[in-house]
C-alpha cells in the first residue's frame, strides 16, 4: 500500500476517551491511517497528547486545523453538546466524521446531521463500539440466521457506580451539555447492542427515568419495558448507583439463551450460550464462542478500521447518523414515556413535539422538583 493511500485522521478532543481510545487506535492502525493533527482547547492537554502520540500538528481550533491539514477523517471526542456543530463543520470542510456517543442531544439535531451528510456527500459515523467488541458480530449473525430460533426476550442491565466526584467535570450532569444521564451516557452501549441484537425493530417503550441519589440534573437511574414488531419483549435497567458493577445482556431465543456478562468492553469469553437437552437439563453449549476474526482490545479501533475500509472503497459506512438516530429515538421515547406515564411508539415523536427538540424534554422540570436530592 502506498503511503498516499493512508487515511489522514485528526482527533478533536484529547480528553478521557480521546486519549484512552481514539488516539491509540489511530496510531496503532499505522498501515491504514496517519495521525495528522490533534485539536483540544486545553493547551496542556494537546501538548501532552502530541508528545505521547508523536504528533506535532497541535491546534486549539478545528476550523484552522482543517484549513491547514485537510484531514480525510475527523474524530470528534468532545463533550456531547459540541458533537452536532463540530460534525457538521467537519463534513462541510470535506471530511468524514467518527463521532463519540451520544451522536447528539435530540432528533432535530440528528436530522440536521443527516441533512449535512446529504448536502456534503460526507458521512458521520457514530461510535457504537460494543457492536465491534469481541463476540458481538458473531452473536448478531447467529441470531439473524435463525439457528437458535426467534429472539423472544431481551435483557440489558447496565449497573455501574459513579461517585459524586465524577460530576466535577463541568459538562457532566447538566442538560445543556450532557443532554441526559445514565441511560444515554453510561448505558448507551448496552441499549444499542441489545436493540441491534434483537433486530432493531422496537415498536413501543414504557420507561421510568429519575434522579434518585446524585446531585445532578440528568437521571441517575431508569427502567424500561420494550415491545418489538416481532412480538418479542425486553427489559432495561440503567444506573450509576450500583456497588455491584456489571453490564449484563441476555437474549432468550426459542432454542437457546445467549448471555453476555461484562463491564466496559465485551470480550469473546464473556458470552455464553445455554440450551436445554433431551433430559430437560440446562447445558452450556459448545457452539460458543466461535472463531473470532474481530477480537480487538480496543473496539473503537475495530470500528475505525471498518470505517476506513468503507472510506477507501467509497462505500457507505456502518452506523451512520441515520442508524444512530434509531437508538436516539428509542432513548427519547423512553424519556417521554417516563414524563407522560404511557408507552411511546416508534415514529410518534415528530417536529412540533418538545421531545423532538430534546432527548429528555421534561427533564429540567423533573430536576426542579428533585432539587432536594
Ligand atoms: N464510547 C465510550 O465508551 C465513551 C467513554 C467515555 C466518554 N465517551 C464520550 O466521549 C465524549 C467525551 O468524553 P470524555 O470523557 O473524553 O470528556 P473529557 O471532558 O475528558 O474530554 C473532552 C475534551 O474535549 C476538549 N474540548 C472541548 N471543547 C472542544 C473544542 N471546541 N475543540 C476541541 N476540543 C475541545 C476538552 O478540552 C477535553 O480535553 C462524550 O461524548 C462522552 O459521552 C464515550
Amino acid at each position: 500500500m502506498s503511503p498516499h493511500s493512508l487515511a489522514r485522521i485528526a482527533v478533536v478532543g484529547a480528553g478521557g476517551i480521546g486519549a484512552a481510545a481514539h488516539l491509540p487506535a489511530v496510531v496503532s492502525l499505522s498501515e491504514e491511517a496517519e495521525l495528522v493533527a490533534i485539536v483540544d482547547l486545553d493547551e496542556t492537554r494537546r501538548a501532552e497528547a502530541g508528545e505521547r502520540f508523536g504528533c506535532r500538528n497541535l491546534y486549539g481550533d478545528m476550523a484552522v486545523m482543517q484549513a491547514e491539514q485537510r484531514p480525510d477523517i475527523v474524530i470528534v471526542a468532545t463533550p456531547p453538546h459540541l458533537h452536532e456543530p463540530l460534525s457538521i463543520q467537519a463534513m462541510r470542510a470535506g471530511a468524514w466524521v467518527y463521532c463519540e456517543k451520544p451522536l447528539t442531544g435530540s432528533l432535530a439535531s440528528a436530522d440536521r446531521i443527516i441533512a449535512a451528510e446529504r448536502e456534503t456527500g460526507q458521512w458521520t459515523v457514530s461510535v457504537s463500539q460494543f457492536r465491534y467488541a469481541g463476540g458481538s458480530q458473531q452473536a448478531r449473525a447467529a441470531l439473524a440466521d435463525g439457528r437458535w430460533g426467534r429472539p423472544l426476550i431481551g435483557v440489558a442491565h447496565t449497573t455501574w457506580y459513579r461517585g459524586p466526584e465524577y460530576w466535577d467535570i463541568p459538562w457532566r450532569g447538566k442538560f445543556a451539555t450532557e443532554f441526559a444521564g445514565a441511560t444515554t451516557t453510561q448505558a448507551y452501549h448496552a441499549v444499542d447492542l441489545l436493540l441491534w441484537l434483537m433486530g432493531g425493530d422496537w415498536r413501543t417503550v414504557s420507561g421510568i427515568a429519575d434522579t434518585l441519589a446524585r446531585p445532578i440534573e440528568v437521571e441517575d437511574a431508569s427502567a424500561a419495558v420494550v415491545r418489538f414488531d416481532s412480538g418479542a419483549i425486553a427489559t432495561l435497567l440503567s444506573t450509576v448507583l450500583s456497588s455491584k458493577q456489571e453490564t449484563r445482556l441476555q437474549v432468550i431465543a426459542e432454542r437457546a439463551t445467549l448471555d453476555l456478562d461484562t463491564l466496559y468492553l465485551p470480550q469473546v469469553d464473556e458470552w455464553s450460550l445455554r440450551r436445554v437437552d433431551e433430559e430437560g437439563q440446562t447445558v452450556v453449549s459448545s457452539e460458543w464462542p466461535e472463531p473470532e476474526p474481530l477480537l480487538e482490545v480496543n473496539a473503537h479501533r475495530s470500528q475505525l478500521r471498518a470505517m476506513i475500509a468503507a472510506w477507501r472503497e467509497g462505500r457507505v459506512p456502518e452506523v451512520t447518523a441515520a442508524d444512530a438516530r434509531g437508538t436516539l429515538e428509542f432513548l427519547t421515547a423512553l424519556y417521554k414515556s417516563s414524563a407522560v406515564g404511557m408507552p411511546i411508539a416508534r415514529g410518534d415523536i415528530a417536529a412540533g413535539d418538545p421531545f423532538y427538540e430534546a432527548l429528555d424534554a421534561a427533564g429540567p422540570s423533573r430536576a426542579g422538583v428533585n432539587a432536594h436530592v
